[in-house]
């Protein structure tokens, strides 16, 4: 949907969205979580029908969100304990889980595999060490994938591109150190090597990088099969396919082309058998399914620009993406803001330049595409309450998936010494 339609959406269920608690709030459309989730599942079924989806619940993991994924037939990739939980209270059966995660506890673990999470990474060798101590304690036998890291150029923001030589992820293959997670695994009878993954890295624009992150990883696979006699069921190249924030970005279906490709080739170039594809997506399955609405209060006209001011800024959403900003409303875009939010510091500015209809106090400004990660990184700044999230239902209906905070709900576990008082 481009985001004319997506404006004519909000504009005629604007009533309706607002209606539980006006603005701040985040609306989330539950067409978009589902039509993701089965273009990218319809993709695999026709390139790579063995396979699974593991959404990435770092992406959003309020349970509203989660349930309907897992309505799908989505299973989840939870990140430690609170992952866990969120991924456990949307109903997900433990056996869908894949447990990630680095300097886990080992009561996070013990907990995952006493209720019946199979799957976990592992992404260095002292978590490996917690893990078998873990598994023999619970009697349990969990599978393991090892976390790979091929050191690779990640065409995204740095902060996160993760299979990059720079980066505190995975275990470097060239030097040896995925290897001997993986020897160390094949020899304690406590685990089992299911097999290898990696995750590139978030906001992936092309497809190329899949190619390689697939070649990498089977060449690994075929290492281990050669040095340790055992073959991968599972081959797990993560998350990090795109959203069209402010440019195109590749249809599934020529991301997942890519990689069955490149697989189907790499698999019988070193002649090994077919593993199991795990896909990790976070940001494209809930991405495009979030927008904030947001309410001018001020418009501030200064001798350099002019600053449309909401009730709610940058403490909402997640950092550097260029989101699509735009009026609600119906109106000819020949003005230009600058669109801002309350926070105290200069940076509160949510895009800039932005060509809108000439904008009064009480127009309502959609901050698009912000449905990944912006819940999880949103703060306090300013002791300012979060927004309540509310989920637009396919039938036309509305349900509230978050209430709202209050200020006191930013202040509960404060607390001042008695002597202080
Ligand atoms: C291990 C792992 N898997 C999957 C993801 C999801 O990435 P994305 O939301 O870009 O698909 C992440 C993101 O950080 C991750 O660390």
């Amino acid at each position: 949907m481009d985001i004319e339609a997506r404006r004519a959406r909000l504009r005629d269920r604007r009533a309706a969205v607002l209606e539980p608690f006006e603005t701040p709030v985040f609306v989330f459309f539950e067409e978009d979580i589902r039509a993701n989730y089965r273009t990218l599942r319809g993709a695999l079924d026709d390139h790579y029908p063995d396979s699974a989806i593991h959404f990435a619940v770092k992406a959003n993991y309020n349970p509203g969100v989660l349930s309907i994924l897992r309505s799908e037939g989505c299973r989840a990739e939870v990140y430690a304990s609170g992952e866990l939980s969120a991924a456990l209270e949307a109903g997900f059966d433990p056996s869908e889980l894949l447990l990630t995660g680095m300097n886990r506890r080992s009561a996070d673990v013990e907990r995952a595999l006493e209720v019946g999470v199979e799957h976990l990474l592992v992404d260095n060798a002292t978590e490996l060490e917690r893990l078998i101590d873990t598994a023999e304690a619970t009697g349990t036998t969990p599978k393991v994938l090892v976390r790979g890291n091929p050191a690779m150029e990640v065409p995204t923001h740095p902060e996160v591109a993760t299979a990059t030589r720079e980066t505190k992820f995975g275990l470097d293959i060239e030097s040896g150190r995925a290897m001997a997670v993986a020897e160390r695994t094949v020899a304690s009878d406590a685990v089992e090597l299911a097999g290898v993954q990696l995750h590139i890295g978030s906001q992936i624009r092309s497809v190329e990088p899949y190619a390689v992150a697939a070649r990498e990883m089977l060449s690994f696979a075929a290492e281990i099969r050669d040095d340790l006699g055992v073959e991968i069921d599972v081959l797990d190249l993560g998350g990090g396919f795109p959203v069209p924030y402010d440019e195109p970005v590749p249809p599934a279906t020529e991301i997942v082309e890519t990689i069955a490709t490149t697989v189907r080739e790499r698999v019988a170039a070193h002649a090994l058998s077919h593993p199991t594809l795990f896909l990790e997506p976070g940001r494209r399955l809930v991405g495009n399914a979030g927008t904030l609405l947001g309410t001018v209060g001020v418009v501030k006209e200064t001798p350099y620009a002019s600053f449309a001011v909401l009730d709610v800024g940058t403490n909402a959403v997640s950092s550097y993406w260029p989101y699509p900003v735009y009026a609600v409303a119906d109106g000819e875009p020949d003005r230009t803001y600058d669109v801002a939010g309350p926070l105290c510091y200069t940076g509160d500015v949510l895009s800039e330049d932005v060509a809108l209809p000439e904008l009064a106090a009480g127009d309502v400004i959609a901050i698009d595409r912000v449905g990944a990660y912006s819940l999880g990184s949103a703060s306090h700044t300013n002791a300012q309450p979060k927004p309540p999230v509310v989920l637009a239902r396919e039938d036309g209906g509305v349900d509230v998936i978050r209430r709202p905070e209050t200020p006191a709900d930013v202040l509960e576990k404060a607390e001042v010494p008695d002597d202080l008082r």
